[in-house]
């Protein structure tokens, strides 16, 4: 089994920069990256880690692309594998700050894999994200390329480190 496949969603691109740059972090090759809109959920079960990016759009959804393929891999049995999540949003937005991160993790949990790469970050200022599972604490990488971009590579290099 491979070790780490990343699949993502990204409309204007920012999602798209932050998959280039994890999967330099972790060496992951091109072929090893999935946009989910040309990927079927089932490669999913090729990676010991597959690592999901979606941006939030509307009021806290999920990039579409990523929702119609999230309910394609609700149905799958991922025991034994690993999740991470991350994504990207604009904390301005600040009643559903990259709430689609804690809904793919959510959606996710019925496949029975492991999930890890939880974030630990302060510096954002939201009123509310279904990506918080506890106080500062997020189902994975929350990032912000509208208003913090200058964080974003710093983020990204800690995170991948717990994955
Ligand atoms: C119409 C619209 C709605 C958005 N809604 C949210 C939102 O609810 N929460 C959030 O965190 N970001 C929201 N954003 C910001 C995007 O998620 C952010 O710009 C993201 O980085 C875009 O990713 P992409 O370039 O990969 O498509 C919204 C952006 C637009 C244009």
């Amino acid at each position: 089994m491979k070790k780490y496949g990343i699949f993502y969603a990204s409309t204007s691109g920012h999602t798209a920069e932050a998959a280039r740059s994890i999967a330099k972090h972790l060496n992951i090759a091109e072929e090893d990256m999935h946009d989910v809109a040309t990927t079927a959920p089932s490669v999913l079960g090729e990676y010991e880690t597959a690592i999901l990016g979606s941006p939030t759009y509307g009021k806290g959804a999920m990039q579409p692309k990523m929702a119609d393929f999230i309910d394609g891999a609700q149905s799958l049995f991922l025991k034994g594998h690993k999740l991470a999540f991350f994504g990207t949003g604009d904390d301005t937005m600040t009643d559903s700050f990259c709430s689609a991160v804690g809904d793919m993790a959510r959606a996710l949990s019925a496949t029975e894999a492991t999930q890890v790469g939880e974030f630990d970050a302060r510096g954002y200022i939201f009123d509310n994200s279904r990506a918080e599972i506890a106080p500062g604490v997020y189902a994975g990488l929350l990032l912000d390329y509208v208003n913090h971009a200058d964080l974003s590579e710093d983020r990204i290099a800690r995170w991948v480190k717990t994955l």
